[in-house]
């Protein structure tokens, strides 16, 4: 694959004369110029309030809208627009399904499954339903190499089983999670799953069909759309069945004193005004994704990816936590350095131009299971490249060195 950073303004900057070399897309990504240039044309051509005006502007608006649904929907695979639901990101997703549907669906004793390794995002709001409703939440935990086995899954999933929300990749490990096993084994027992796309839906083909995920959520910002805007793909009766989340203007039919009818799908859980910029930058994002082809995009980053394993592994100083099963790790490695607390190790890193995240990632009980505070992580899209992680090899001998370890 060609060169990709000349599509993105920001990646041409430097600091303190370094090049920036960004490996923290699992945080957000950049984004490339033709998403900018179409945020500024909806400012500049477009912008009015969506939905609500007879004059031609506010019905440009109301298209671009509509249109960038039609685009997710085919993205993802949807059977049906209806199915997609514009959200601020993933956390309200999730926590529109744990709200409207796991309120009016969970009863007390009902288990919940989630993975051990799920952002807070995935884990909060299930947690806060099962003390609402007194069901029992339990968790996928991993094997010694940082995946949820088959064994694992059959154990934990159960006859009251009702719920399971996983994340397709984890946002600290990187490791690719078995979706369609635990989907086929839920489904066996009548349970629903919540897919958490956040990490996976830039980087290799989602197709909810496919998956026959009940729920899917995931957030534009991380695919090279504007922060602010977010999908919750839901199975159509699931959504039918559903209470709003969101009250007020814009998802109503008829309201009067004292009681109200709402509006269709997929309005009904679209309260207020919407990101209409948000929806035109993510429609614009799926182009770019589609422009380059989501596999080839999938097979650029599992190239890069093995070479960071492998060269952190060749440093002999770095302990890595992901998979060493290659066809099982995503577009993320997290990892530390004896000795060198990895905030420090960021800042270092930083001082050579290089960014990457350091903390628990929001994923604090995986950091207690795995008996850690907190861990650096790289992650790497469309634009990064050999040389990239180069850097960050160099970067981290400059860093052992500075705190006195080896030679190297
Ligand atoms: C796996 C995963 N789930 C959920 C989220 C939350 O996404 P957002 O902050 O965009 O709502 C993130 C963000 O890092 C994530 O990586």
């Amino acid at each position: 694959m060609n060169n990709l950073k000349e599509l993105f303004p920001i990646l041409d900057q430097s600091f303190n004369g370094l090049p920036v070399v960004y490996l923290d897309s699992a945080a957000t990504t950049q984004k490339p110029t033709s998403v900018i240039e179409a945020l500024n044309k909806y400012y500049r051509e477009i912008n009015a309030n969506p939905h609500r005006g007879a004059y031609t502007l506010s019905v440009m608006a109301t298209d671009s809208f509509e249109q960038g649904r039609e685009k997710v929907k085919d993205f993802i695979n949807a059977k049906s627009s209806k199915e997609v639901i514009f959200t601020k990101g993933t956390t309200e997703a999730l926590n529109l399904i744990a709200y409207s549907y796991g309120n009016f669906n969970l009863n007390k004793d009902d288990e919940i499954v989630i993975g051990i390794t799920e952002h807070h995002s995935n884990l909060i709001p299930w947690q806060q339903i099962a003390k609402a409703k007194g069901c029992k939440l339990n968790y996928f935990y991993l094997s010694p190499d940082y995946e949820y086995t088959q064994e694992e899954i059959d154990k934990k999933i159960t006859s009251k089983t009702k719920l399971v929300a996983i994340g397709h990749a984890s946002n600290v490990l990187g490791t690719l999670n078995p979706v369609e096993y635990i989907i086929h084994k839920a489904h066996a027992v009548g349970a629903k799953v919540v897919v958490d796309a956040a990490q996976s839906i830039a980087h290799r083909k989602v197709d909810v069909q496919k998956l026959d995920a009940d729920f899917l959520v995931f957030s534009g910002h991380k695919m090279f759309a504007p922060m602010g805007i977010g999908v919750l793909y839901g199975k159509q009766e699931l959504l039918e069945e559903m209470p709003p989340f969101l009250y007020g203007g814009d998802m109503v039919e008829y309201v009067y004193e004292q009681e109200t009818t709402f509006d269709e799908l997929p309005h009904k859980f679209e309260g207020g005004t919407q990101n209409v910029e948000g929806v035109i930058g993510l429609s614009e994002a799926i182009d770019f994704i589609n422009s380059i082809g989501i596999d080839n995009i999938m097979k650029h980053e599992h190239e890069i990816i093995s070479y960071a394993y492998d060269k952190l592994n060749e440093l002999g100083f770095v302990k890595i936590y992901t998979t060493s099963n290659k066809d099982l790790l995503g577009s993320v490695i997290s990892f530390t350095i004896d000795g060198i607390h990895p905030h420090d190790l960021a800042t270092i890193l930083d001082s050579k131009g290089v960014c990457v995240r350091a903390g628990n990632h929001c994923a604090q009980p995986l950091m207690r299971y795995l008996n850690i505070n907190s861990t650096c992580r790289l992650s790497v899209s469309v634009y990064n490249n050999k040389e990239d992680i180069d850097a960050l090899v160099s970067a981290l001998e400059y860093a052992r060195r500075l705190f006195g370890y080896g030679s190297k």
